[in-house]
């Protein structure tokens, strides 16, 4: 509902002119920048644009990293269904929709910032350009821009780069976005030299990990097998595509799948499909690489020991005393199992009678 609407339904928001509030607007310049810490780096905010283009369905996303020194750019087109001009306005407004709308299912965003902050987080100059029914509109935020006018001045053009670059790339498709970034402070300093081959090898090197880190996000989604008759989705980067990073190692003989279960959730049904991963001695040093994932084994091993001491913490909260044995202390002599129970029902009790009285 618009704000004229609420106030004629109702009453505490009807004007009354009593002095009983000031309107307390953001202000343009402090707010846009503070928008730029929400703790994005470039990869998650990348994901973020490309959710966007899921959900409008598109099949394929070109994702360009251009090296131009202090002037280089990325751009992220998509051949999805696009926006209409006022539809664009309303996606470049801070808040375009509310977390409390119902979405599509499909839908990948939720709180109607994802576009904004996540460029914001990495640039200071924003343009859209989105073609749907023939028709071209292109929206531009530029933070040096609003700073100076101390006001949410939404651009109607684009900076030539993307004019003459970016916006022809929307010529062959039937329709489309591209999202533009440029003024990137936060990727490339400023004063980094064209020439500079060290400065051009880390602007590529960040483009393997946002590489790295698409596989893995969007592995269900780029998956042939995933997609049995449907048109998976193809995201390439600077011309290649991206394959996707498969958790599970599913293709290695050595994985073992084990049986489905379904589990009631909330009025629906969960399935859970279990693997076990090979043991390393099964894999290939380059296949034992890649199935580590963006962070590495270490890190994922950590990962798993904060979860089991949350869920252990959790469930002694309700009196359940969990105990974890590996499938490969179960082998030829249970010993050590038997051990481990011994101790934790000891453990168990004697928390339970050292527990206040209720
Ligand atoms: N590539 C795109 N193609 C078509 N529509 C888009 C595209 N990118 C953004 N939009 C439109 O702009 C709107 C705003 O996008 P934004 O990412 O800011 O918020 P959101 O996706 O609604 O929620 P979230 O903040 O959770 O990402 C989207 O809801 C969508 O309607
Ligand atoms: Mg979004």
């Amino acid at each position: 509902m618009n704000t004229a609407a609420r106030q004629k339904q109702d009453p505490v928001c009807a004007p009354d002119n009593s002095s009983e509030y000031d309107i307390a607007q953001p202000l343009a310049g402090a707010m846009i920048h503070s928008l730029r810490a929400f703790g994005y780096d470039l990869a998650t905010a990348l994901a973020d644009l490309i959710d966007n283009s899921i959900a409008a369905n598109a099949k394929n996303v070109w994702l360009e990293f251009y090296w131009h020194g202090e002037q280089s750019t990325i751009a992220v087109v998509d051949d999805g269904k696009a926006m209409s001009e006022s539809e664009l306005l309303a996606a470049m407004r801070l808040g375009s929709r509310s977390p409390l709308d119902q979405r599509d299912p499909q839908d990948l965003g939720r709180f109607g910032l994802g576009l904004k902050t996540a460029s914001f987080s990495q640039v200071k100059r924003l343009t859209v350009g989105t073609k749907q029914n023939q028709a071209v509109s292109v929206r531009c935020w530029d933070l040096d821009h609003v700073t100076q006018c101390g006001d949410w001045r939404l651009l109607k053009t684009g900076s030539e780069s993307f004019v003459k670059s970016e916006l022809p790339r929307l010529d062959p498709l039937a329709s489309g976005t591209v999202v533009f970034w440029e003024a990137m402070d936060r990727i490339t300093l400023q004063g980094t030299d064209t020439n500079s081959d060290r400065a051009q090898q880390q602007f590529l090197q960040r483009a393997d990990q946002v590489k790295a880190h698409l596989a893995m996000v969007f592995h269900r989604f780029l998956d042939p097998r995933e997609n049995v008759g449907k048109t998976p989705l193809k995201i390439w980067l600077n011309g290649n595509p991206i394959e996707a990073w498969d958790p599970f190692l599913s293709a290695e003989k050595a994985t073992q799948l084990l049986t489905e279960e379904a589990v009631p959730l909330l009025g629906s049904r969960l399935t859970v499909r279990p693997y076990v991963l090979p043991h390393h001695t099964k894999l290939s040093a380059e296949k034992h690489r890649q199935a580590s994932g963006v962070k590495g084994w270490t890190a994922k091993i950590a990962r798993n020991c904060r979860r089991d001491g949350e869920n252990n913490r959790a469930l002694k909260a309700m009196a359940v005393y969990p105990v974890r044995i590996w499938e490969h202390s179960l082998g030829r002599d249970l010993t050590l199992a038997r051990r481990q129970i011994k101790r934790a029902c000891r453990a168990a009790m004697r928390s339970i009678v050292s527990a206040p009285e209720k």
